[in-house]
């Protein structure tokens, strides 16, 4: 999307983050990591701020993190023991961190689908891969595709709408690249906003295969934090890699 980049996701949504986007399962998610952690270092892949990795570090993990937008760092920063946490500016896409190996590298709330080729997709399981311990596990949490959701290459969608305000979602699919245009449309009162964002999605088996050309495979995945069984039906997965036994 023409005029967006690695930190135009903070820059729009920085200071409304914590409130606009909490998907209700953080103390499931940071239950489920810490256990996967098990004691050792964790790396997290857009830290955002600081939702899962500070409750993460508020367990006694030594938590790290990596994030291309300065605004969503200055708001893990202002939140308690968010000053502690090491954090490098960059871009997951393509990345080096000190203080591992890790034996947990994160990337959920499908901010892998921000990358928006192929190629960036791939160089970021390749890039948490050399940073895993040998025991190591990366986690990636993700939707599972819908393109029934789109009629003719498009979607809308309502999120909000009474009589002083009207708020939708517009979309642009192009199956070819499995890129989506998005967009965020809010009016209310007069004032009006747009808020972007252009994403690539991959399938589940499509993320296999990028695991196995970094040198890792699927050990296991779930449908959702509690470790339900992911199934035909499921609209999310929480895949866990490691290098092969
Ligand atoms: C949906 S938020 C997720 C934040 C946090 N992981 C959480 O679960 O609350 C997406 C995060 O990804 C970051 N981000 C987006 N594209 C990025 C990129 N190419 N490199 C590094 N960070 C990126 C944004 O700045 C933002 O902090």
């Amino acid at each position: 999307m023409k005029g967006y980049g690695p930190a135009t996701f903070g820059e729009l949504n920085a200071e409304d983050y914590d409130r606009l986007h909490d998907p209700g399962t953080t103390d499931a998610a940071v239950a489920a990591l810490a256990a996967l952690a098990n004691g050792g270092r964790v790396l997290e892949l857009a830290i955002g701020t600081g939702r899962i990795a500070l409750p993460l570090a508020a367990r006694g993990l030594s938590v790290h993190g990596i994030d291309a937008s300065p605004d969503m760092i200055a708001g893990l920063r202002a939140k308690p023991g968010g000053a502690a946490v090491p954090v490098t500016i960059g871009d997951i896409a393509d990345f080096t961190v000190e203080g591992g190996p890790f034996d947990l590298v994160v990337l959920i709330f499908n901010t892998l689908f921000n990358l928006t080729t192929l190629d960036a997709q791939v160089n970021c399981f390749k890039c948490a891969a050399a940073h895993l311990a040998s025991n190591g596990r990366f986690v990636i949490e993700a939707f599972v595709p819908d393109v029934a959701a789109f009629r003719n290459g498009q979607s809308f969608r309502v999120r909000e709408i009474t009589a002083q305000s009207l708020a939708f979602d517009a979309a642009r699919h192009d199956p070819v690249s499995q890129t989506i245009e998005y967009q965020i449309v809010r009016m209310r009162d007069g004032a009006f906003s747009l808020t972007p964002l252009p994403m690539r999605y991959a399938w589940p088996s499509e993320l296999d295969l990028m695991a196995r050309l970094a040198g890792l495979e699927l050990h296991e995945r779930w449908s959702d934090w509690t470790r339900a069984p992911f199934t035909a039906e499921s609209r999310a997965h929480i895949s866990v890699y490691g290098r092969p036994a």
